[in-house]
């Protein structure tokens, strides 16, 4: 039995018996009870996912000396040692590994139970989460805004991050929906639905020689020096699968985190970029960036919105998604025009896989 001090402070005085005296051992379920917390189990599970003490300590905004004592009071409750370090990554144990499934059914829980209260509040006082891809920055904020309009009380947080970070995000349940620049990994258990085109085209300084020329061919853009998004973007991975059936490999002149960087980089005069067509979304096609015509280009790519199958979807976010999925014909039109404009065109009713 646990009771809290008449001062109301934490101290716990604590008896580890059962209702008959008998003693509760270490690692059973009334024992844990008793002895961990959420806070223990959600710290355990950063740590496990991040592979790191401080990852977790920086996501939870803790000290690490925090999450170390935390940790160590957890592995006492369950009596079994329950992570190990194995070079510069923390790994779970095989008692870890068991803890983390049970954590993960937890939390997947008690989110399912926040949507749920959401729901009772209705729309006027819900919390939508967005993961969005870096390119879905150009057009997500925009479909972001329209719905704030219709639901101002809603509490919205937007986090832009690469596919690979994404992914994470995703197996985490870390956000409500999320919006992919391609199709999800099959190894993901989520619900995708399509949305609007996301082409990628050949990007080129304005005073470029190769601007102007009809049906380039690829080898020819090959010979030039690329200008390439960080490992773990979907954009890069596209990029470099490309080249491999061409047979070539990128001259990389230069890796860039940001896609705006990369414009400029291009615009700089250091090399050619493959990027998605949103990422001119406010500048146009006809500004500083020149669009090569290049036989096989632009490829079609398509965005998808993607939830865990598992999560359910609380009324803000089934909201959101049926919103989303109703202005899909305006962003579709505006790719269609920035297209045209740059005199391409998206091979007809094509979707490419990359
Ligand atoms: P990225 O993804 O921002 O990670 O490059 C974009 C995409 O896959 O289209």
């Amino acid at each position: 039995m646990t009771k809290r001090g008449d001062s109301g402070d934490d101290k716990m005085i604590s008896t580890d018996s059962d209702a008959e005296g008998a003693p509760l051992p270490q690692g059973s379920s009334e024992f844990l009870i008793r002895h961990a917390t959420l806070r223990q189990l959600q710290l355990f599970e950063a740590i496990v996912r991040l592979g790191s003490y401080t990852k977790a300590a920086e996501e939870l905004f803790l000290t690490q000396p925090t999450v170390s004592l935390q940790m160590k009071k957890l592995a006492d409750s369950v009596g079994l040692t329950l992570l190990e370090q194995v070079g510069r990554q923390t790994r779970p144990t095989e008692a870890g590994d068991a803890l983390y499934q049970a954590c993960r059914t937890i939390f997947r829980a008690l989110g399912n139970l926040e949507s749920k209260f959401a729901d009772l509040k209705g729309l006027r006082a819900g919390k939508l989460k967005l993961g969005v891809i870096t390119t879905a920055k150009y057009f997500a904020p925009e479909i972001l805004g329209g719905f704030c309009k219709l639901y101002p009380g809603v509490e919205v947080s937007l986090k832009v991050s690469n596919r690979d970070r994404a992914i994470e995000r995703i197996l985490a349940y870390d956000d409500d929906l999320y919006i992919l620049g391609a199709p999800p990994p099959d190894e993901l258990d989520v619900e995708a639905y399509p949305f609007a085109p996301n082409p990628l085209v050949v990007m080129a300084a304005r005073d470029h020689p190769l601007v102007g020329q009809k049906r380039i061919p690829f080898e020819r853009i090959a010979r030039e020096p690329f200008i390439l998004r960080e490992p773990g973007s979907g954009t890069r991975d596209t990029v470099v699968k490309l080249f491999e059936q061409h047979g070539f490999q990128p001259k990389v002149r230069l890796e860039l985190g940001s896609n705006e960087a990369i414009k400029h980089a291009v615009v700089g005069g250091l090399g050619l970029a493959i990027q998605s067509l949103h990422t001119l979304t406010l500048e146009g096609v006809n500004g500083p960036v020149a669009l090569l015509d290049v036989v096989g280009f632009p490829i079609p790519r398509q965005w998808y919105i993607v939830h865990p199958r598992n999560k359910d979807l609380s009324l803000v976010a089934k909201a959101f998604l049926e919103f989303a999925l109703s202005n899909e014909p305006s962003v579709r039109d505006f790719m269609n025009r920035l297209l045209d404009e740059a005199g391409l065109k998206l091979p007809p009713a094509s979707v490419s896989k990359a």
